[in-house]
């Protein structure tokens, strides 16, 4: 234990916790339907007594997540889901103020993250919760005997969720998953607007370059390539997308992109995001042709979009010149600038997404978290998605507190919409 804590945890520095339990707060402000399910959950303590696991982001807005949860009467246990990406006020607030034992620490080396995994399972969970699918990884690899205790398991990202699928595949699953990033209230908004807003946050926090004017490279057009897209293109940048997928690409030409493959987009670019969820999508041959200056960054779950090990091997040396900034001589001469040591940017030099996405991002979890609870006796070693009604029910609560008011179908609306004899 780092601090001296009555909660077993391993944290950077637990006199942190005033500074955090401000920040929880000011998050809460903005999370209003978790609030509402996190009262729900006091009054009728939907996880009582279940020990959980959550591998996530450490941030202000996963402890407003965490205090759910523990109202609805889980025993919570919480490590990092990115060595980069904790809050060490947040997790110290956690520990002291709220009492929840943590391990995680920003900069935490290889060894430390998983070391800390291995503490925040070691109570037997029965539930886990992801971001990245690294529980579920290290108990099927290395604590099998976990196994048999565990009733579901939550994913909250895109790239968790094809881990997982490849792994139900396989028939290698041992217990049911519930994919939360397939929420519409999770991925239209979390990994549109929310990547989309923080990603160019770590960007412009790290560096202060004015995008407006620059060229600047999307690698990937999912919803969260779209958004980042979208939102260089409102500070003026001229933003160049590439993709593998050609509906994707079509869509980004008609969203008025510029489309062209990576290799012509790296000798023009000056700034490169990537999020595809796939490796080396900027690749040595990218890394050689771009130009002296040239920023790169990564707000893809892992860290492996860029080749960093080509990265390392064309360059002379590299230096921090900003916090979150590398420079990198390269051999022939030319500077590169990455950021976050390519891990997300915008957990690694920003505050990840704002609070009112991971609203609802945070609700599906602990909705899910409750409905797992709820069926896990039906379910198989499956990845399932929420029901639809959940979703919806997600979608109203958040119109409401934002004060906006929708229509409802007539009868005579709802008649014709389920009959087949009207027409022409
Ligand atoms: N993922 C992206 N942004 C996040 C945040 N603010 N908190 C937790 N997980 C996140």
């Amino acid at each position: 234990m780092s601090s001296a804590t009555e909660v077993q945890s391993d944290i950077r520095d637990i006199s942190l916790a005033p500074e955090g339990i401000r920040r929880i707060q000011w998050a809460a402000r903005e999370m209003p339907v978790l609030q509402l399910i996190r009262e729900r959950f006091a009054r009728e303590q939907p996880l009582k007594g279940i020990r959980m696991a959550a591998c996530l982001h450490v941030t202000t807005e996963t402890a407003n997540l965490a205090i759910a949860l523990q109202a609805g009467g889980a025993d919570v246990r919480i490590c990092a889901s990115n060595p980069l990406s904790t809050q060490d006020d947040v997790a110290a607030a956690l520990v002291g103020e709220y009492g929840i034992p943590v391990f995680a620490i920003c900069g935490e080396d290889g060894e430390t993250y998983y070391k800390h995994i291995q503490q925040a399972i070691e109570h037997g969970p029965q539930l886990t919760m992801d971001d990245g699918a690294d529980v579920v990884a290290t108990i099927h690899k290395e604590r099998r005997e976990l196994l048999k205790d565990i009733v579901g398991g939550t994913e909250e990202t895109t790239t968790g969720v094809i881990r997982l699928r490849a792994m139900a595949k396989d028939g290698a699953l041992g217990y049911p998953i519930l994919a939360i990033n397939q929420s519409l209230t999770k991925h239209l908004f979390d990994n549109r607007y929310g990547t989309g807003q923080s990603t160019v946050d770590g960007i412009i926090r790290a560096t202060n370059v004015l995008l407006a004017g620059k060229v600047f490279v999307v690698g990937g057009y999912g919803w969260c390539g779209r958004g980042v897209a979208t939102r260089a293109r409102g500070l003026g940048a001229q933003v160049v997308v590439t993709e593998v997928d050609p509906v994707k690409a079509l869509e980004a030409v008609m969203d008025g992109f510029r489309v062209m493959p990576m290799a012509e987009a790296a000798p023009i670019g000056d700034i490169f995001v990537t999020l595809t969820g796939d490796c080396h999508v900027i690749d040595r041959a990218h890394l050689e042709a771009m130009k002296s200056g040239a920023i790169i960054a990564n707000s893809g779950h892992f860290d492996n979009e860029i080749n960093l090990k080509a990265l390392d091997s064309l360059s002379e040396g590299k230096k921090r010149v900003r916090d979150s900034v590398d420079e990198y001589l390269m051999g022939d001469g030319r500077k590169l600038y990455l950021l976050g040591e390519g891990r997300l940017v915008n957990l690694a030099a920003a505050e990840g997404h704002p609070a009112a996405v991971m609203d609802m991002s945070f609700a599906n979890q602990a909705m899910g978290a409750e409905w797992i609870v709820q069926n896990h006796a039906k379910l198989e070693k499956q990845v399932y998605e929420l029901p639809h009604e959940v979703d919806e029910e997600i979608a109203r609560l958040k119109l409401h507190a934002m004060g906006i008011r929708i229509d409802y179908l007539t009868d005579e609306q709802q008649r014709y919409l389920t009959s087949w004899e009207e027409g022409t």
